[in-house]
């Protein structure tokens, strides 16, 4: 352990005063039993937990934040945990994505108004660890993360099944008639059998990755399983740590480098991860300040090979990459295609973490020179469809429809989508492109992850498994096929996929990074002349403020107020 400095902390201005403010500040603390010498001057840790029954993904972190608090303690520090909004992707409606920013603006708040001299960030179900990290930075104190930890592998009548890849693989059984509801039912207690988060390579183990590819964890954070003791133990030493960075003064700001941006993009690509990594890491890139952009994701991406076997690039789970070395080896095994000095959260460079960092099976974090695939990066799209970009996942799209020209089949809205793809009546066949509007970050609202619309039964029957789909919406990070997302301006916000009609031809070419519907300049501007904006989906409250406030997918949605960071300084005192 670095010495204690003898600096005087933020916190030092709520509790240090022996005036009538500095009593009020100590004396309704003390109401929980804590004793004088935690008000002498030491640092005060905020833990920032997203617990909640409602998130299953998070809901044994109150365990993890007394870990926390222990590892605190040891160092020196005054840990005092503190709840924000949580989200959970199975129950929330429209769509967590919808409160990402209101929970960075919790986080935010929180931290700025309270004498916290350092925090640390509880994250584990997907929009968590966004919404924490961007709320953080835009107050830049020391500040650490711990993530919850996957769950432990779904198993299956003896098979291993992945959370979201087998259940979106399951549906599409039962709907094609070959599998029976009472199976798939059998299926959910197995699938779901420990505390912890989505054990595929989705949403949640990618941003578990990136945090730690950024730098803001101790190493080993994304993959050790939620219910492992060693998922505690690295609870107790975050703790411990977080105190020394406050020491340190280690700001986020430190961490969060233009470099350690290039890194985690590199580190998505070789662990084959979400498509929702781009929104999250170009929305915290503004939060502090980073110029980063749609064009650094394709350009870092394209020569990284997916090297992680997960699904749902791949074969296997969380579980097994813990075991078979984790983000570690992986991070080893990428070399020089990382920048390996850019500082952690530890105090000593991602390269020296990981030095030594062995990898134990090799099926599962495969070398550099055998990948899984030799591109695990994301394909920015531009055309004359997403003049701002849109994304695809090769890693997860079929090699034969990377280049495809086919018929748009348009659904308005997610309930037209509803409404007709199983109508045995819909002119569709596995040559054809479907086309979802008004799922983005106005439309929906809050950019929904309805992008990997489920195929129509009368192509599932044909033995069709994929066919080219493209939205304005996201998709899952467990979901894979051919699927478009994030086509950015997005239909609500009149750009030209809202013009798109059934019949029109949509050219998709990957390798070329194009996407274009093929109807005459002149026929679109006529189209658009009668393009009226939808309804608002409501006039009052957080959804207005949403709609008015969001930017669109190329700027990772956050809102247009909350981009830069603020600082934690707050001039006027309450009493
Ligand atoms: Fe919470 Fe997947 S549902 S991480």
């Amino acid at each position: 352990m670095s010495q204690p400095s003898t600096r005087t902390f933020r916190s030092a201005a709520w509790f240090g005063p022996t005036d009538k403010a500095g009593f009020i500040h100590r004396s309704w603390m003390k109401n929980q039993g804590l004793p004088d010498h935690l008000f002498d001057g030491r640092p005060v840790i905020g833990i920032c937990n997203t617990w909640s029954e409602l998130t299953p993904c998070n809901a044994h972190f109150r365990l993890l934040a007394e870990r926390v608090k222990r590892g605190v303690y040891e160092a020196g520090g005054f840990p005092l945990e503190f709840p924000v909004m949580s989200l959970g992707e199975p129950l929330m409606r429209p769509t967590t994505m919808l409160f990402r920013n209101l929970v960075s603006m919790d986080v935010e708040e929180s931290i700025r108004a309270n004498p916290l001299d350092g925090v640390v960030l509880l994250v584990g179900c997907d929009k968590t660890t966004p919404a924490l990290l961007m709320g953080a930075a835009s107050c830049d104190l020391p500040t650490i993360v711990l993530s919850g930890g996957p769950m432990l592998n779904g198993k299956f009548r003896g098979q291993d099944i992945g959370s979201g890849t087998d259940l979106w693989k399951f549906s599409e059984d039962v709907r094609r008639g070959a599998m029976r509801v009472c199976d798939f039912i059998d299926a959910e207690s197995c699938m779901s059998r420990s505390a912890g988060h989505c054990m595929t390579m989705g949403t949640a183990s990618t941003m578990a990755s990136m945090v730690e590819a950024l730098g803001m964890s101790l190493p080993a954070n994304a993959a050790i399983p939620a219910v492992d003791a060693r998922r505690y133990a690295l609870a107790h030493l975050t703790g411990h740590r977080i105190v020394e960075m406050v020491h340190e003064d280690v700001r986020m700001s430190c961490i969060l480098t233009r470099k350690a941006f290039e890194n985690a993009v590199r580190v998505i690509g070789a662990i084959g991860g979400s498509t929702n990594a781009v929104i999250h890491l170009l929305a915290l890139a503004g939060r502090v300040g980073v110029d980063f952009t749609l064009d650094d994701w394709d350009r870092l991406g394209q020569d990284v090979p997916c090297l992680v076997n997960l699904m749902p690039s791949g074969q296997y789970l969380m579980e097994d990459f813990y075991y078979a070395g984790g983000l570690p080896a992986v991070i080893r095994e990428l070399g020089g295609l990382m920048d390996r000095d850019t500082m952690t959260v530890n105090g000593t460079t991602i390269g020296s973490n990981v030095a030594n960092a062995p990898c134990y099976n090799r099926a599962v974090i495969r070398p550099l020179d055998d990948p899984l695939t030799a591109n695990g990066g994301l394909a920015v799209l531009r055309g004359n469809l997403c003049p701002d970009g849109a994304i695809i996942k090769p890693s997860a799209a079929t090699p034969a429809l990377m280049r495809h020209r086919g018929r748009a089949v348009v659904f308005e809205h997610i309930e037209d989508f509803h409404a007709r793809i199983d109508d045995p009546g819909l002119d569709i066949d596995e040559t054809c492109v479907m086309v979802l509007k008004h799922c983005g970050p106005k439309g929906y609202p809050g950019m929904a992850e309805v992008g990997n619309m489920p195929l129509p039964p009368k192509l599932l029957k044909k033995g069709v498994t994929d066919i080219v789909r493209i939205s304005d919406a996201r998709m899952s990070g467990t979901a894979f096929g051919t699927v478009v997302l994030h086509i950015a301006p997005e239909a609500a916000a009149g750009g030209t996929l809202a013009l798109v009609r059934d019949g029109d031809m949509i050219d998709l070419d990957v390798a070329a990074r194009r996407l274009h519907v093929d109807v005459p300049d002149a026929e679109l501007a006529r189209r658009r002349a009668a393009w009226t904006p939808p309804p608002l989906p409501s006039d009052r409250g957080y959804y207005r403020l949403y709609v008015d406030h969001v930017l669109q997918a190329d700027r990772g949605a956050d809102f247009d107020f909350l981009v830069g960071k603020s600082g934690v300084e707050v001039a006027r005192e309450a009493h």
